[in-house]
């Protein structure tokens, strides 16, 4: 058995290694994050705070003074890099830190409002979410399909209609960029908290190509760590200081008993490199989506959005209407990976340092799968592609 399951992890390394791997919720860490992963503090526990858990002196643990300077530098950096009063690394996952926000900023029949699925929302946000849990009540973000974008002025009109206690917006199909700044201002006007999951445009709020929530006056900024981030998998809680307590009560033993401090550890690491590389990385992730867009169109796969320049962020989204399970099988063989929700994106790629014009001969392969050209050619030129590189934007 364990013959067996050592092989299968060899397998999947050496596999994914030798694919170009296009799913935008994915991306790829440094040496150091993954040594830090693997490190011991991933056998550890630490557990300080708050006052309204009583651990019966600093740390209910010994053995730990390095794991909590460790935090508290992870904290600083996110802190610094996401512009917050307050940050939280402890959530371990992005979903998780969503139940953070519901937990920490509503009460049990409050309404909420939330992006629909159909819009590209994130499904657990969706009444039969977190939301469901908690007893709140959804209503759903209008959406300008044309724009593929926030409709303003129906929000503002629900708003006044129904009132509502916060606006919690997790796109997961994100080609353009949100109204920050106007959610903001009816957050504000209105009385409601704002909080925006950024967990796909993580990386590009940190790298400066996406705005930054809180800069534009949102409550809290939420989201996965390893999406855009190229960081760890996990979540990240940044707050201003108006929410940072609400937060702060619900965090131990609500969301979490003991964080992974392996995990903390690699995402300072990861936050470290953002702070150095992040606008570099950033800018070059849509830059690449752009031109990967742009070349897929020119060679005839439908492309959405071409009269908006396709995209704004790492996300490129097709038109496709028929055969598109069909086609991700068979990209699978060709060692393209995509996910089944029509979307491509270019985080890993450019943190493996690809560039624009390495895109026009990613759109070309993708374009021959496409087309029906058989896979085994494909595969073997894919391979090459993506042979011999390394992991960019990094201290490595
Ligand atoms: C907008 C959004 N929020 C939250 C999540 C959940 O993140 P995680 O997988 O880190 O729990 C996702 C997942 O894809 C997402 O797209």
């Amino acid at each position: 058995m364990i013959q067996n399951l050592l092989k299968l992890i060899d397998a999947h390394d050496t596999w994914r290694a030798k694919t170009l791997n296009l799913i935008p919720s994915e991306n790829i860490t440094s040496k150091y994050v993954r040594n830090a992963l693997s490190s011991d503090l991933g056998h550890r526990y630490s557990l300080w705070e708050p006052a309204e858990v009583p651990v019966g002196a600093d740390n209910f643990y010994s053995g730990t003074k390095f794991i909590d300077e460790i935090y508290g530098i992870g904290v600083e950096l996110s802190n610094k890099l996401f512009s917050a009063e307050y940050s939280d690394l402890r959530a371990l996952s992005g979903h998780i830190a969503d139940l953070a926000a519901l937990i920490s900023l509503t009460k049990p029949g409050d309404i909420i409002y939330s992006l629909d699925t159909r819009y590209g929302g994130y499904p657990g946000l969706m009444p039969y979410g977190l939301p469901k849990m908690l007893s709140l009540r959804v209503r759903s973000i209008p959406y300008n399909v044309e724009e593929a974008n926030i409709d303003i002025e129906s929000l503002e009109e629900e708003i006044r209609r129904y009132g509502g206690r916060l606006i919690i917006l997790g796109p997961s199909f994100i080609p353009f960029i949100n109204p920050i700044r106007e959610i903001c201002r009816l957050a504000r006007e209105y009385g409601l908290y704002f909080v925006y999951d950024g967990s796909h445009v993580l990386g590009l709020i940190a790298g400066r190509a996406y705005p930054n929530p809180l800069k534009e006056g949102a409550d809290a900024v939420v989201g996965s760590t390893h999406k855009t981030f190229p960081g760890p998998q996990g979540g990240l809680i940044a707050t201003s200081k108006n929410v940072m307590d609400n937060f702060k009560r619900n965090i131990v033993m609500r969301i979490v008993d003991n964080p992974h401090y392996n995990r903390i550890a690699a995402l300072a690491i990861s936050m470290a490199e953002m702070i150095e590389y992040g606008e570099t990385y950033a800018s070059q992730v849509v830059r690449n989506a752009r031109r990967l867009a742009k070349a897929l169109y020119e060679f005839g796969v439908p492309v959405l959005y071409s009269e908006k320049k396709f995209t704004e962020t790492h996300q490129v989204i097709l038109g496709i209407k028929d055969g598109y399970n069909l086609l991700v099988r068979r990209l699978e063989k060709a060692n393209i990976i995509v996910d089944y929700g029509k979307r491509l994106g270019t985080c890993e790629i450019t943190r493996l340092g690809f560039v624009e014009n390495e895109m026009d001969k990613i759109a070309e392969l993708i374009f021959r799968v496409y087309n029906g050209e058989k896979t085994e050619g494909i595969k073997k030129e894919v391979v090459e592609l993506v042979s011999d590189r390394k992991v960019e934007y990094t201290f490595d």
